[in-house]
């Protein structure tokens, strides 16, 4: 039987490139700059598979091509809002992401972003390196705890529940959390977590807040300057889910007015171009989309592709299929 075409749209960890090879007719992008339009309009007409990551916008007009032989896209990533995929459903293309796999490092960062906005870490390492540090003193970058405080977590999916598992059980912290649907008891109380309904009741009683909703249109300015607003001015806001969930006009002006004390960021809207008045907001702890960036996750997410490509292929549902 003749091998699937499969293209592979950005490098990926060698490991998994050899694995993939040995089932696969695969071709990869060996410059490893991200695909134009023109390249997935005739991507779509010569390849069974196409293995996308987040840097890969696949809108409407995209899938507009004639002729696509493309049945699946296996979305290297769990977040798929870069995807059109009530298109790609339309035109029967199956659509998997990488769910599980990723959660414990996207939760790591998350924890790191938290510590670093509140301990003033980026400022602290910048001094150091601009060689501007002139020595201990009791009221040099004084930052804040984590422990014991409240963190308010919107969207209690894996990663969120396993930021919730870190902060709770590592820094003491209360966790309430703000979700589409109703959380399950026993998850919740995993972390003596408590479920509010609305984000504007959330927003007054937590001294952080960590976003882990979904991105795309659906919460494209979640967070905007009226809920900036009701958070506490002591307050850190931490991202690492997508971009578009905040509304970066308001969070510089947030930042810079000392509406609320810091944020943590690790994804922004149009990445890599992020706002450039990010630069000068010292309060702003800024990382290079690097939640899920470890050998062991990169090489998890690619393996589990795979699995999804070897379940399609084999004539069954794939275990991650989003469409
Ligand atoms: C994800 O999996 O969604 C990460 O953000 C990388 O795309």
């Amino acid at each position: 039987m003749k091998k699937p075409k499969i293209l592979v749209t950005r490098r990926w960890p060698e490991k998994v490139e050899i694995k993939l090879s040995e089932t696969y007719d695969v071709t990869f992008n060996e410059t490893d700059i991200a695909l134009t339009t023109i390249d997935f309009c005739e991507a779509l007409k010569k390849y069974d598979a196409i293995l996308p990551t987040v840097t890969d916008i696949m809108p409407k007009k995209i899938f507009e091509t004639t002729n696509i032989r493309t049945r699946i896209l296996g979305n290297y990533g769990v977040g798929y809002a870069h995807i059109d995929i009530s298109v790609a459903q339309s035109l029967g293309i199956t659509v998997t992401n990488t769910p599980d796999v990723l959660s414990d490092c996207t939760a790591d960062i998350t924890l790191t972003l938290m510590l670093m906005a509140a301990r003033r870490a980026g400022e602290g390492e910048r001094e150091v390196r601009a060689s501007q540090w002139e020595g201990w003193k009791p009221t040099h970058l004084v930052g804040t705890k984590l422990t014991g405080k409240t963190l308010g977590i919107i969207g209690f999916g894996r990663i969120g529940q396993e930021v919730a598992k870190r902060a709770h059980h590592g820094f003491g912290m209360k966790i309430l959390v703000q979700n589409r649907s109703s959380i399950d008891r026993s998850i919740l109380n995993q972390t003596k977590a408590v479920q509010i309904d609305k984000i504007d009741d959330l927003l007054p009683d937590i001294d952080f807040l960590s976003l882990h909703c979904p991105g795309g249109e659906e919460n494209r300015d979640l967070i905007s300057l009226a809920e900036l607003k009701l958070m506490k001015q002591e307050a850190i806001l931490i991202n690492t889910a997508r971009g578009e969930v905040v509304n970066d006009s308001a969070l510089i002006y947030a930042l810079k007015n000392k509406i609320i004390y810091a944020a943590g960021l690790d994804v922004y809207n149009g990445e890599p171009n992020l706002n450039k008045e990010y630069l000068d907001c010292p309060n702003a702890t800024l990382l290079p989309h690097l939640g899920s960036a470890t050998n062991e996750t990169r090489e998890a997410m690619g393996f589990r592709v795979i699995k999804n490509l070897d379940e399609f292929f084999s004539g069954q549902v794939p275990v991650d299929k989003v469409s």
